[in-house]
């Protein structure tokens, strides 16, 4: 197997904890990191104090290296960079942007750079922008996603033509079984997102964490394909959005009546304060194959016992 993201992170295990907007703060990054992955405070729409306090804590729980995710849609990115970077960050993990955008900047400062993609030609402008590795991120994945609607197993193998840097596999990764399928397909690791939000250490509300819990084959769908999809939990919120996609209404004014609907603090609303009703909750299929809500090493342990035990096992005889 190879040993690229090992090597690129200084890590024991090829395998990322996704950046999460309000489930991926300073306990779950340390945690991950102290038990051999690569840990991502999510800094989505942090407050750039909030961002520095998060990462000094971080710093008090492990001596392990852990780094900083920017999805570049939200504002106040220049500060929340200068916060991290006057704090010792080294390790960069963009999303929904542009790659050029912070890749030169971030790299003349010594940070090794990733960047989210959902397709191979936004994989080949990453390459092209001179980022270390990249995600590829399938459309089963919790959060935002691309709108293409690309699985896992099909965007991995057409990245893999089209790049020559490492790329980290992404979306319903939930076991060491699809860990090894990723690894099949040709991918150097994997990043983990709603696996670890059910966890001890993730700063999901508990509310949140049960319902993923409980959630089942068909909980989750992709949503606001009108303005930029991202997979959820059906609840009411993800309802009201729905019967505004479904209506005769132009598209413009779709979109005018989904940005007053998410209105400030959705996401904060249900995947923190835990309002199951009216909260925006990101979640990947995956969710339906999560039943329980283990501590990160114990979670961790078990992906790499599944993922030997899928290795040593395949059935690869036909007669
Ligand atoms: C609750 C939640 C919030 C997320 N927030 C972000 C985010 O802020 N930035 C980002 O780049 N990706 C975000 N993602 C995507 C993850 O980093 C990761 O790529 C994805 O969860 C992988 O797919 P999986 O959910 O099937 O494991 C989020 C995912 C979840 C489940």
């Amino acid at each position: 197997m190879s040993q690229k993201i090992t090597t690129l992170f200084k890590i024991k295990y090829p395998i990322i904890q996704g950046g999460m907007v309000w489930v991926s703060g300073a306990k779950l990054a340390a945690a991950s990191a102290n038990a051999g992955i690569l840990g991502l405070i999510g800094a989505g729409s942090m407050e750039p104090e909030l961002l520095k306090k998060h990462i000094l804590k971080a710093q008090t729980l492990t001596e392990k290296p852990f780094g900083v995710n920017l999805p570049l849609l939200y504002g106040k990115r220049e500060e929340q960079i200068e916060i991290a970077l006057n704090a010792g960050v080294k390790i960069f993990f963009t999303s929904a942007g542009d790659p050029k955008k912070f890749t030169k900047f971030l790299k003349d400062h010594g940070c090794v750079v990733v960047h989210v993609t959902s397709n191979p030609m936004l994989a080949k402008k990453c390459e092209d922008a001179g980022v270390d590795a990249i995600v590829a991120e399938g459309f089963e994945a919790g959060g935002h996603n691309g709108s293409e609607e690309l699985t896992t197993m099909t965007l991995i193998p057409q990245i893999k033509k089209s790049i020559s840097i490492p790329i980290i596999a992404a979306g319903g990764i939930g076991s060491g079984y699809s860990m090894a399928a990723a690894f099949t397909l040709g991918a150097d690791g994997v990043q983990i997102g709603s696996r670890f939000a059910a966890t001890q250490e993730s700063s999901a509300h508990i509310n949140f964490k049960q319902s993923i819990v409980q959630a089942s084959h068909d909980s989750t769908m992709l949503s606001m394909k009108d303005l930029i999809p991202v997979r959820l939990l059906r609840n009411q919120f993800f309802q009201e959005v729905q019967n505004i996609e479904n209506s005769p209404l132009d598209l413009e004014e779709k979109k005018r009546r989904l940005i007053s609907l998410l209105g400030k603090g959705r996401a904060k609303r249900g995947m923190l304060e835990g309002d199951l009703l009216n909260g925006e909750l990101e979640i990947g299929q995956v969710a339906g194959l999560i039943d329980d809500i283990p501590a990160m090493d114990e979670c961790v342990a078990r992906l790499i016992r599944e993922f030997h035990h899928a290795s040593k096992n395949l059935p690869l005889h036909f007669s």
